[in-house]
């Protein structure tokens, strides 16, 4: 009974054949005296059926088959007649069954398979199940051809794959690392790169000129729904570019990508400053797909009576503002929570001013007619409608108005669906002063290029350092990340300077790198995008977990093979690794 097609591939056309199918029982029901099967596998459901008159011995074996039961099935196909199911592509033929032989049983599973939507536990603890659903089956496929035709783009321009250690040395790209103890090496541990960055730039060195790798990474960070411990990069560097070559490359990439899933992509992709994107959308990855541009408003209260405008204004911050169009019908409550979201992103929070019927609403008291005329000048608002300002530093009121109009965007459907707006995010701030450990840290990863102009003002003004990095955002998400790097030793050395790494840390972490730089680094520019994002825009998903087969909960552990776990003392006593506290014992205080 060898399989002939699988359960998607049978249509009106093929009746008449015989064919053997073999798969899943997902439903069984006996309608009088014949038995229909569905039969699953991962390309697709078809009908069978057991009727005693044609085939009794398969039909009393029918009898006793239940749910996910592994069977193969012999039989001929025929019409459905007036019966077709048009929600199946295999709809209009089933197959009348001859012979059936059961691979195997299995015991009732704990969740349904196809209506409920079982617990995440559940479905994670019997993952193996839970993959067998149609939209997990259907992504992971994608999964394979996008990564297949993404590698052979790739190869057509000329980039080849070269694999680099996953046993390494740790690479900073701002989250801890995994560590693994060394067995010979008593005290000593490899990290598992996060990404690797130091290796293929070293590639480069190294005369590779284009390399590229579809390659794990492993981030021990708090996790999210768009982000997992390990996960997967589309990871790419090339030696005489300069950033426009990367984008190139990375918009064939995503062309080749969308492709795959069946949609055409318009590139080149539009560009954004990281500024812009703060002022008018209080975000570094906009979602591009919808408007309610933030706009600065500052110039309209300088002087007035309203103390929170007034107060921001003299400690030269400034006033931002949003239009919610139909917004004014958004209950006091709901505004309060919104206040409560804006200062979540440190702003002081949010004003309102409702336009209805009878004329303008606001809390906002103090503002002269000549103010509000301006305002209305500018924001436009229709009998309707809603303004949201927030003042204070700029950056802060415009964060706070940024995450609020996320909110109000998908609350109120401003959002089309099967749409992608893409943008390159550039010119980043090159550092970020880190107040915890009182001193500037890298915003990309301490390898990325300065821009040009900036290099005068490197250590006098590092606030305002601009660098030569570049993110892909694609509907809020953050899919891609690279920059133009650091070729020349001085000045890789001279950022570590400036990031305050001591000498010794700067020989120890990155010696065997600057040392490298110095026997002819070629300038070179790359990128790394991630799969796992990538692909979940693609299946229209919004967690990476429905497009990763084996995926760790938001606490990093398995709970389908329980990792991680405890090692024998042996194991510790090899690797000269002593615990000094377990989660039990700290679970206990
Ligand atoms: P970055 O750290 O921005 O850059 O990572 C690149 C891309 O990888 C994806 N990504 C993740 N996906 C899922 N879970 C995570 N925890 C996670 N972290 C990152 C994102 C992100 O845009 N070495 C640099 C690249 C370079 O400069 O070439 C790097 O790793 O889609």
């Amino acid at each position: 009974m060898k399989r002939t097609h699988s359960c998607n591939a049978l249509r009106g056309a093929d009746q008449g054949k015989d064919v053997t199918l073999c798969g899943w029982v997902r439903r069984r029901r006996a309608l009088g005296n014949l038995i229909f099967v569905d039969l699953r596998d991962r390309e697709g459901i078809t009908q069978i059926v057991f009727d005693p008159a044609a085939a009794p011995e398969a039909y009393e074996i029918a009898k006793d088959i239940r749910g996910e039961y592994v069977i193969s099935v012999s039989g001929k196909v025929r019409s459905r007649g007036d019966q077709v199911n048009k929600d199946l592509p295999t709809g209009e033929i089933e197959v009348l069954a001859s012979a059936i032989k059961v691979f195997n049983t299995a015991e009732t599973p704990p969740f349904h398979l196809e209506n409920e939507d079982p617990t995440d536990d559940l479905r994670l603890r019997y993952r193996y199940l839970d993959l067998r659903r149609a939209h997990l089956q259907k992504a992971l496929g994608l999964r394979h051809k996008v990564a297949l035709a993404v590698r052979n783009c790739l190869d057509s321009l000329g980039f080849w794959e070269i694999e680099t250690p996953v046993l390494s040395k740790s690479t900073p790209e701002g989250a801890r690392d995994y560590l693994v103890p060394s067995r010979v090496h008593h005290g000593k541990f490899y990290a598992l790169p996060q990404s690797p960055q130091l290796l293929k730039q070293l590639l480069m060195v190294a005369g590779m000129d284009k390399y590229f790798q579809i390659t794990r990474c492993f981030r021990d960070e708090d996790l999210r729904a768009e982000r997992q411990p390990e996960f997967t990069q589309i990871d790419l560097e090339m030696s005489f570019a300069e950033k426009e070559d990367v984008f190139e490359v990375g918009e064939a990439v995503m062309k080749t990508a969308f492709k795959t899933a069946g949609y055409d992509i318009e590139t080149p992709f539009p560009h954004m400053t990281w500024q812009d994107a703060m002022d008018g959308y209080g975000s570094d990855k906009p979602d591009l797909r919808f408007g309610m541009v933030i706009q600065n408003v500052t110039e309209i209260f300088k002087g007035c009576a309203f103390p929170p405008f007034a107060s921001a204004i003299e400690d030269k911050g400034s006033v931002r503002c949003i239009k919610v169009e139909g917004g004014a019908s958004l209950p006091r409550r709901r505004l309060d929570e919104l206040n409560e979201v804006a200062k979540k992103e440190k702003a002081k929070g949010i004003f309102y001013v409702k336009y209805e019927a009878e004329g303008r609403k606001s809390p906002m008291k103090g503002l002269t007619d000549e103010e509000w005329a301006a305002l209305e000048k500018r924001m436009l608002p229709s009998e309707g409608d809603l303004l949201i300002l927030s003042a204070g530093p700029a950056l802060t009121a415009c964060k706070g108005l940024g995450a609020v109009r996320l909110q109000l965007g998908q609350e109120l459907k401003l959002i089309p669906e099967n749409t992608f707006a893409f943008t390159w995010i550039t010119d980043f701030p090159l550092f970020q002063y880190s107040e915890e450990e009182g001193r500037w840290v890298s915003e990309h990863h301490p390898f990325t290029s300065p821009n040009a102009l900036d290099f005068d003002i490197l250590e006098s003004d590092p606030g305002h350092v601009r660098s030569n990095s570049y993110d892909l955002v694609i509907n809020g998400y953050e899919v891609g990340s690279g920059s133009v790097r650091i070729h020349d030793s001085k000045l890789q050395d001279r950022i570590f300077r400036l990031l305050k790494l001591e000498p010794q840390q700067i020989e120890d972490r990155f010696g065997f790198f600057i040392n490298a730089l110095k026997y002819g680094a070629p300038p070179h520019a790359g990128v790394a995008f991630g799969l796992d994002r990538l692909t979940m825009l693609l299946t229209g998903r919004n967690n990476i977990r429905d497009v990763i087969a084996f995926p760790k909960t938001l606490k990093a552990t398995d709970l389908m093979s329980d990792a991680p776990s405890t090692v024998s003392q042996e194991q510790l006593d090899e690797l000269a690794v002593a615990v000094t506290r377990t989660e039990e014992e700290e679970l206990q205080g």
